[in-house]
């Protein structure tokens, strides 16, 4: 059933007070809850009878103010129960028992390797006791924890405030938090757990405790993630004027995990491959994400948890925000430049499809069946996407009031989208009437511009069109409001001065479906650099030469636009091969291509991590976006094609550049070094798509002498893509018995064999979910190994027989019964079957279709398939 976002009502009776108990067991944990409730003055007259939430749940008791309900006062209904009330404030007490040990949906109490944890949002907390489980509803949580002292850590929200021990060998540990919040953001953890220990004093003097739980072998991985919680509370104090506001901040990684992490109040809870690195087990990239999702969790604590959302449709109030803050102090902390192209290139590849598949919706939603659909690149990239354009339009003083007005305004509140844009409107007078249409309208917004110059007036007009394609539900777009950033470039390369005071950029506002503007007192017809940092999600489509971009990527002082036209031209170049392919002619780069990644590579003066980033083409995936059709065997080809050409004729200065950057020096994660291990991968990578015996030695030596994980995968995935079978069967194996006993490095080795468009075939990935190290219980291992190839081995995935496809099926039937969040989660390469060519389109389409033929699918399964087929 549909949810509408039209039909919110706020709710009947409010909680005041929260008192949980847990005796926890493996198979029978008994919950009691003693809930302070009261009518809501806000909500109308009478008593209606009081709904509560409840899934999976053995009711033991029930009663108010002390009395026992017989089963005449309230009705058992399929998601939860409904209780008569006779008076307008009363305490409730319900005993329920639940099973953690057979909760394999990682919502709600759960156990991972022994260890109990809680995952409550979005609607988890249902499945703990019966409660109105809704962000609207806040209350102040105490919780007591009973279990066998085998478990000595034991922990929740707040601040401990007693504890001891019990009958028979237990103890118990009571916590409170002074903070109303709603259910989601409940946590329990329980374990045998070591931790690490620091501290931060905040900018008015508090000291908070900070504390890292982990099981005691991985204790030696937790200081990265210290340390990048010391430097996101710092930087929302500088940014933000944010302070913390507990004694203690806690981090809990776990193993088994739906998503990256979660939020609790004061007891973040991570996905352990989000938490835990080293030098010798993590890469570059992790350590990265690790950055920026402690930082996002910490975030919260301001944007999510002291101003939260009223209901879920509002989930980008939180999460849009949140990201934006992430990706700022990811920037503060990295190569800005690095951060905002990584950030572009998975919008572009992942959030466009979204908005082009079947389950495109607009940045707050106005209906879903399941919620946990909506975790979405949507919600979360184009959320912080357009927090990012009121950024750009109120200026960064401009937006610093808006957010104060905001937290100040809202705090300790559930609010709504309209709240913060409200806040940001008022406390800047922008009018952003129009620009509320990010977020109701879905798809991604199309411009157009061409342009004119008069010589004789020496006047340069720019036109702009806007459209946005339909989505489902919404036909026709009214136009966005985007704030288009451009600068001009004469014919040296020089930034024209756009007005008086010498400013060499603009922000335009486009608001109209066509509009014109107009320079003036130009001597020549300049070369417009259009978009510069990627100042909206949308696409744009000007009509580049080969020449002028590559004009742009030697001379843009725009970083991300030089980045751009690298890929505007690589996109040219595989679409012209492509072309080729299809119409069986002559496959051929151009030698003025060639010629530009040459003077990429060989330019000393460009920062190494930018030289790595032109360098890279565009994946399989991302070359899928763009085109209106996909030829999956075309791309591959073509793809394949530019690769081997580059390399082949660049071999010397790929193999000059390795070796320059291919230096014995001790470890450090500096922007600087991190930038010259990406390139030095990169050549490498390069250099072994040649399959030489010379290129591969490098690697292999690489492989066997490396002193951190990025270079040791490095190496290791050219070794599994490039070398003779016996050379990288040899390293794969070598690599396992080496890490076999570290998750997070499992993982990695598990994903770059099913991601290999060599080796990653489909019998290949059937003999690894035999392996041992794969658990379809573990969702970290799902999506290294399923996910891996139906997501990121385009060319096996795709095979034209479509045993990719009906392979994915039937993994997602089986998935749908343990965990049916990360059934849906990986079915989505299948339901954007409608822009494949031919026979694919149709394969995906059965595939799908056996799905749904299965039987009794989860409500999550069920939405994203049925979407897909209608
Ligand atoms: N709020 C968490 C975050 O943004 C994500 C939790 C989502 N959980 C879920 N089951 N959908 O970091
Ligand atoms: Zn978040």
């Amino acid at each position: 059933s549909t949810i509408y976002l039209k039909d919110y009502r706020a709710p009947d009776y409010l909680v005041d007070n929260t008192h949980l108990h847990f005796e926890l067991k493996p198979k029978a944990t008994l919950v009691k809850s003693r809930l302070k409730i009261r009518r809501n003055p806000a909500a109308g007259e009478g008593l209606p009878p009081l709904f509560l939430d409840g899934v999976d749940l053995i009711l033991l008791s029930i009663a108010i103010d002390g009395a026992l309900l017989s089963p005449e006062h309230y009705e058992k209904m399929p998601q939860g129960i409904l209780v008569s009330v006779d008076k307008p404030e009363f305490f409730l007490d319900i005993q329920t028992c639940i099973n953690p040990e057979d909760n394999t949906t990682l919502e709600g109490l759960y156990l991972s390797n022994g260890m109990y944890c809680t995952q409550c949002e979005a609607e988890g907390f249902r499945r703990i006791t019966f409660y109105p489980d809704r962000p609207d509803i806040m209350s102040k949580f105490t919780t007591t924890i009973v279990a066998p002292k085998e478990y000595p850590v034991l922990l929740s929200n707040g601040n401990e405030i007693s504890r001891g021990p019990c009958e028979g060998d237990h103890h118990y540990v009571t916590w409170e938090d002074p903070f109303s919040k709603p259910a989601y953001l409940f946590a329990l953890v329980a374990g045998n757990l070591q931790y690490l220990e620091d501290c931060f004093i905040t900018a008015s003097g508090r000291k908070v405790k900070l504390q890292l739980f982990t099981e005691e072998k991985n204790i030696n991985k937790g200081d990265h993630a210290l340390r990048s919680l010391k430097n996101a509370m710092r930087w929302d104090e500088a940014v933000y004027g944010r302070e913390y506001d507990l004694d203690i901040f806690m981090i809990v990684a776990v193993d088994h995990f739906n998503m990256g992490a979660m939020e609790n109040k004061g007891l973040n809870i991570f996905n352990s491959a989000c938490v835990l690195a080293s030098p010798e087990t993590a890469t570059d990239a992790t350590f990265q994400r690790i950055e920026s999702i402690v930082g996002h969790e910490y975030f919260h604590n301001w944007s999510g948890n002291r101003v939260t959302c009223r209901d879920w449709f509002q989930l980008s109030l939180k999460e849009g925000f949140t990201v934006f803050r992430d990706a700022e102090f990811s920037a503060d902390m990295n190569s800005r430049a690095v951060k905002r192209i990584e950030d572009v290139s998975l919008l572009r590849t992942n959030q466009f499809a979204e908005d082009a598949g079947p389950m495109a919706h607009p940045v707050r939603p106005d209906s879903y069946m399941e919620i946990s659909n909506f975790y979405t690149l949507t919600v979360y990239e184009k959320g912080a996407e357009v927090v990012r354009m009121i950024h750009t339009l109120l200026g960064p003083r401009g937006f610093r009031k808006g957010s104060d007005l905001y937290f100040e305004r809202h705090d300790g509140c559930a609010v709504t989208c309209e709240d913060f844009v409200r806040a940001m409107e008022d406390a800047s007078q922008i009018d952003l009437v129009q620009f509320r249409r990010w977020y109701s309208q879905a798809g991604t917004p199309q411009l157009t511009v061409t342009d004119y110059f008069d010589e004789t007036l020496g006047t340069y007009v720019l036109t702009v069109r806007q459209s946005c394609p339909p989505t489902p539900g919404q036909r026709e777009k009214r136009p966005f409001h985007i704030p288009l950033k451009l600068g001009l470039l004469d014919k040296n390369g020089n930034e024209l001065v756009l007005d008086g005071q010498g400013t060499t950029q603009c922000v335009l506002e486009i608001t109209e479906a066509e509009q014109s503007f107009e320079f003036t007192e130009l001597s020549e017809k300049p070369l417009p650099s259009l978009l510069r940092d990627f100042s909206a999600p949308v696409k744009i489509d000007y009509p580049y030469s080969i020449d002028q971009l590559l004009f742009l990527m030697s001379n843009d002082s725009d970083t991300f636009n030089r980045w751009d036209a690298s890929q505007r031209l690589a996109f040219l170049a595989l679409s012209d091969l492509q072309q080729a392919y299809r119409t069986g002619g002559v496959l051929q780069l151009q030698p003025e291509l060639i010629a530009a990644y040459r003077s990429v590579l060989l330019n000393r003066d460009l920062e190494p991590a930018l030289v790595a980033e032109l360098l890279q083409l565009p994946s399989e995936q991302s070359i899928a976006e763009a085109s209106v059709h996909i030829d999956a065997e075309a791309i591959v080809a073509a793809r394949e094609f530019a690769l081997q050409t580059l390399a082949e004729a660049l071999f010397g200065e790929f193999r000059a550049q390795y070796t320059a950057l291919n230096v014995r020096k001790s470890f450090s994660l500096s922007a600087k070094d991190i930038a010259e291990r990406k390139l030095k991968n990169t050549c490498l990578l390069y250099l072994c798509a040649t399959e030489t015996a010379d290129a591969l030695a490098l690697a292999q030596e690489q492989f066997d002498t490396a002193n951190n994980m990025t270079d040791k995968a490095a190496a290791l995935s050219v070794l599994i893509n490039h070398a003779g079978d016996k050379q990288a069967i040899a390293a794969i194996e070598q690599f396992y018995q080496c890490w076999k006993e570290d998750a997070q490095v499992v993982e990695l080795w598990l994903g770059q064999q099913s991601r290999s468009s060599r080796r990653g075939n489909l019998s290949a990935v059937e003999k690894l979910i035999q392996h041992p190290a794969f658990d379809l219980k573990n969702p970290n291992r799902v999506r290294a190994v399923i996910g891996g190839f139906a997501k990121g081995n385009f060319s096996q995935f795709h095979r034209s027989d479509g045993s990719g496809f009906e392979f994915l099926a039937d993994q997602v039937i089986t998935l749908d019964k343990l965990n049916p969040q990360i059934a849906a989660q990986q079915v989505i390469p299948i339901t954007r079957w409608k822009r494949y060519t031919g026979d694919l389109a149709r394969k995906m389409k059965i595939a799908l279709k056996k799905i749904m033929d299965s039987g009794d699918l989860s409500g999550d399964l069920y939405e994203v398939v049925s979407k897909s087929l209608n």
